[in-house]
Formats: structure tokens, C-alpha cells, sequence
């Protein structure tokens, strides 16, 4: 599929629609990771470069079609400030009188923020007036929100219709790693699929084992298959109920030349605390009254082993209970490995997901992957195989 990009729209005195995601975590009125508000400053910057003037529309946290103080968008002023090197304003509503009047008073060099989207009940609508009211505001449309793409809304899809449009630096960068990882990537591809349930993941795991040569199952929903393949797994988080879905995911895997890594040895503990005392126990053996927390060090130099011979891995989920040490090792490990190797140019990875990059930052090594998306949700849709109609919206 292909898009336009800020180098094919002029922009010079145009007002210029930046779709962002803002979508950040606040805690007592600040802001506490402003990585997805640093992730926009190039957008903003080319956007002024060619002379345009940038009025930012996003969304923030789910305040259902109502005008929810808690929810203004206001509170990302001072990280948006630092982040651009300079004043932002702000408009007290994306459309309408105020936002009209804050467009007006622009001056060159302003960057200006509108309130939250969601605080009109035509945006989750993707109601086509609302999108009017908002291409009212300006002459050019950029999306550079991927990670919220998978919502049909005004402003990630009726909007982009309605204006010319392209994409954002950050989508671009997305949409070109994505790409890369599964879309047309270099073979053998590895992918991690960790975390607690199978039930959520179903279709991400139907996808993906028609699409990469290696699936690597980590954290509990490995223990539903390792259930779903006769083993006893004790207190364990386990989905029993989907033992016989994840039968059909590994049937479908050998149909298709797809090999499943499950854990060959894991870590147990009675009790579900950091620290607990724990060993290391084959794969089937978990004892009736221990859990699996865990994957073991032969599970690890396997999941090494498959990294070494892949050229393309894609990481969604931990292999443990990451957020407690020792039960963070598997996941540490691998990561790690697969820093090395992409360090040595021999790996492209690319990883997603909310619990990912949390797991990824804490075991240091974010930095060496070739690609972290800022998308949770709209990364596992596209770990589903599903089109995003934000990214659909701006094709040409
Ligand atoms: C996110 O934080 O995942 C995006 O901003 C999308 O938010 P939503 O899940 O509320 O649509
Ligand atoms: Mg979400």
C-alpha cells in the first residue's frame, strides 16, 4: 500500500492538521513517560520547516462523548513545551468558536494544541460532521498517530478524507518496520508471543504462524499449551478451557512449516511474590501445589539458538513474570541476545505492546532493537493480520 508523506503535501502558510497520540501516562497532574510526545517532535518540526503551521488533535484517556475535566488534554502542555523548545497553546475545544479563534491567533513559529477529541460523541462515531468541523480548522491532514490507527474516529478516518492528506514521520517509521518485521521481511522470521492468555491472543497467534518460520511461546499462555499437550502445570496460570484451541493453533503451525518453541524447563515457586524461593523443573514435571513462573535456562539457549539462525524477529509479550526478579531471567536473557544480534547487524527486531516495551526497558536493552512501536493496541491488531483504518484512510 502506499501513502504521501510530509515531502509530497505543500504546506508553506497552510494550516496543517497533526493527528497525534498523546495518549500518556499522568500521575498527580504531571506527566510520567512523555516518550510518545518526544516521538512527535519530528512531524512538528518538518511540518514547520516547510512552512506550516501545526495544530495538534489527539485524544486522551476515554471520556465517552463528554466533557471530563480530569481527561483535558491541558496537563501534556508542559511536556509538549519541553519536548518542541517551545510555547504551545491550547484551545479548549477541538472545534467550534475556540478552536477557530486559537487557529486565528497563530502566529509563525506557534504550535497549538486543541482538547481532547473524545469529549464530542462524534468521534468515536467517526461521524462525518464532526471530521468536517475539524478539516474546518485547516488546509492539510497528517496522521501521525499509528497507535491509535486501529480506531475508525473523525479524526484518525472520516477526516482524512476530506483534506489532502499523508502520513506523519512516526507512522511512516512505523508502518516501514512493521513492514519489515512481517509485511516483507528477511527470512527466517522469529516471533515472541509471551504474556498471560492464549484467549486473547488468538487471532495474533492464528496470524502469525501462517507468516513466520519460528514462533516462540513464552509467559502463561505457554502453559496452556503446555496443558493442551498433556502436562500437569500445578497452580499455574493456565487457560484449561483452551486447551483444545491451542491443539488447532499447533496443528495449523505443522501444516504450515511453522515450528512451535514451548519451554523445555521452567521456573516454579509456591508462592507468587518477587523473590520467592524457587527451582528449575523439566517442562511437565511442575509439582501439584508450585506454579510456573518462568522459562528455564535450556528454554533460553533454545530461544538463543532459533534467534542465531533467524534474520527477523518480532517481539510481542514476556516469556515470565517480568515485573518480579528472579522470574525476569528468561525474558532478560532473550532480550538480550536479540540486542547482540541486532547490534551485529545480523537481526532485525522490532517489538510492541504495552507489557513488551515495559519488559524491554527494564532489561536495558530498548535501545538496541531496531524498532520499539509506541502502539499497543494497534500493534497486536496488526500482529492480527487486521487493516487499520487510520493507516487505510491514507492510501492513495
Ligand atoms: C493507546 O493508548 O493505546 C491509544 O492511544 C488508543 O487508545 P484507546 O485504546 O483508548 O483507543
Ligand atoms: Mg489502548
Amino acid at each position: 500500500m502506499r501513502w504521501k508523506t510530509i515531502d509530497d503535501i505543500e504546506m508553506t502558510d497552510k494550516t496543517v492538521l497533526i493527528r497525534v497520540d498523546i495518549n500518556v501516562p499522568v500521575e498527580a497532574g504531571h506527566v510520567t513517560d512523555a516518550t510518545r510526545i518526544e516521538k512527535i517532535v519530528p512531524t512538528v518540526r518538518d511540518v514547520q520547516a516547510k512552512g506550516g503551521k501545526p495544530v495538534l488533535i489527539a485524544h486522551f484517556g476515554r471520556p465517552k462523548g463528554q466533557v471530563v475535566p480530569e481527561m483535558s488534554l491541558r496537563v501534556t502542555v508542559p511536556a509538549l513545551e519541553a519536548a518542541l523548545g517551545r510555547t504551545v497553546a491550547f484551545a479548549e475545544d477541538c472545534i467550534g468558536g475556540p478552536a477557530k479563534k486559537a487557529v486565528a491567533a497563530m502566529r509563525p513559529g506557534d504550535v497549538l494544541l486543541l482538547e481532547n477529541t473524545r469529549f464530542h460523541p462524534g468521534e468515536e462515531k467517526n461521524d462525518p460532521a464532526m471530521a468536517a468541523a475539524l478539516a474546518a480548522l485547516g488546509q492539510v491532514y497528517v496522521n501521525d498517530a499509528f497507535s491509535a490507527a486501529h480506531r475508525a474516529h473523525a479524526s484518525t478516518e472520516a477526516i482524512a478524507h476530506l483534506m489532502p492528506a499523508c502520513a506523519g514521520r512516526l507512522m511512516e517509521a512505523e508502518l516501514k518496520a512493521l513492514n519489515a518485521a512481517l509485511g516483507d521481511p528477511e527470512r527466517p522470521v522469529v516471533a515472541v508471543v509471551g504474556g498471560a492468555k492464549v484467549s486473547t491472543k488468538l487471532d495474533l497467534l492464528g496470524n502469525l504462524v501462517e507468516k513466520v518460520d519460528h514462533l516462540v511461546i513464552g509467559g502463561g499462555m505457554a502453559n496452556t499449551f503446555l496443558v493442551a499437550k498433556g502436562a500437569e502445570v500445578g497452580t499455574s496460570l493456565a487457560e484449561r478451557d483452551m486447551a483444545e484451541t491451542a491443539r488447532a493453533i499447533l496443528d495449523k503451525a505443522r501444516d504450515r512449516g511453522c515450528s512451535i518453541h514451548l519451554p523445555v524447563d521452567v521456573v516454579i515457586a509456591r508462592e507468587f511474590k518477587a523473590g520467592a524461593a524457587h527451582e528449575t523443573v523439566a517442562a511437565e514435571a511442575c509439582p501439584a501445589d508450585a506454579m510456573i513462573l518462568d522459562a528455564g535456562p535450556a528454554t533460553v539457549d533454545a530461544i538463543v539458538e532459533v534467534f542465531t539462525r533467524c534474520r527477523t524477529l518480532i517481539w510481542n509479550g514476556p516469556l515470565g513474570a517480568f515485573e518480579m526478579p528472579p522470574f525476569d531471567a528468561a525474558t532478560n536473557a532473550a532480550a538480550r541476545k536479540a540486542a547482540d544480534l541486532t547490534r551485529g547487524g545480523r537481526l532485525v527486531s522490532v517489538a510492541g505492546g504495552g507489557d513488551t516495551v515495559a519488559a524491554l526497558n527494564k532489561a536495558g536493552v530498548a535501545d538496541d532493537f531496531s524498532y520499539i512501536s509506541t502502539a499497543g493496541g494497534a500493534f497486536l491488531e496488526w500482529m492480527e493480520g487486521k487493516v487499520l483504518p487510520g493507516v487505510a484512510a491514507l492510501e492513495t
